[in-house]
């Protein structure tokens, strides 16, 4: 009996690490051409992010351009703050630059997959009082065309 809780126990302690292995098979990785410094991604409104860097620690900083038929503060670069984690991404837009001010911010939150970020976004406006008055949308980023596949 107890040579058969041994050969239990040593089955046991073998199969454990392969299916801990077995759940890092499943998680989406980030491939060669994912979210990286130096590249640019327009959404379905014509719209881009373009990430600049990316720290170490995940940190990100770059431009946004907004181009979506509907909102103000149009044509002109704002700055990009945010996160990666994997393949995890969020960032934020406060519409303030020197050449227009929207009063409003724009926190994107998704992830990327197979050459796409997806992401749902909320807008907040200056002087917002109820839940109800925040914005919410979703946006699918793609590599802007014509950049080269090289990251
Ligand atoms: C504003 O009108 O208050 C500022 C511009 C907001 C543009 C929004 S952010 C979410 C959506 N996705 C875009 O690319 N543009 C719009």
């Amino acid at each position: 009996m107890k040579k058969l809780i041994s050969v239990f126990l040593i089955m046991l302690a073998l199969a454990v690490p392969s299916f801990a292995h077995a759940d890092a098979a499943v998680k989406p990785e980030a491939d060669s051409t994912s979210l990286q410094a130096g590249t640019t991604w327009t959404n379905q409104r014509g719209s881009t992010l373009t990430i600049d860097s990316v720290g170490s620690n995940g940190q990100i900083a770059g431009t946004y351009v907004n181009r979506a038929a509907g909102f103000g503060c149009q044509k002109t670069p704002y700055p990009v703050i945010g996160w990666i984690y994997g393949t995890a991404i969020t960032f934020t837009v406060a519409w303030k630059n020197p050449s227009a001010s929207c009063q409003s911010i724009t926190a994107w939150t998704g992830f990327y997959l197979k050459g796409e970020i997806q992401t749902k976004w909320q807008l907040v406006e200056d002087g917002a009082t109820n839940p109800s008055q925040i914005m919410q949308g979703s946006d699918t980023f793609r590599r802007a065309a014509g950049e080269k596949e090289t990251h």
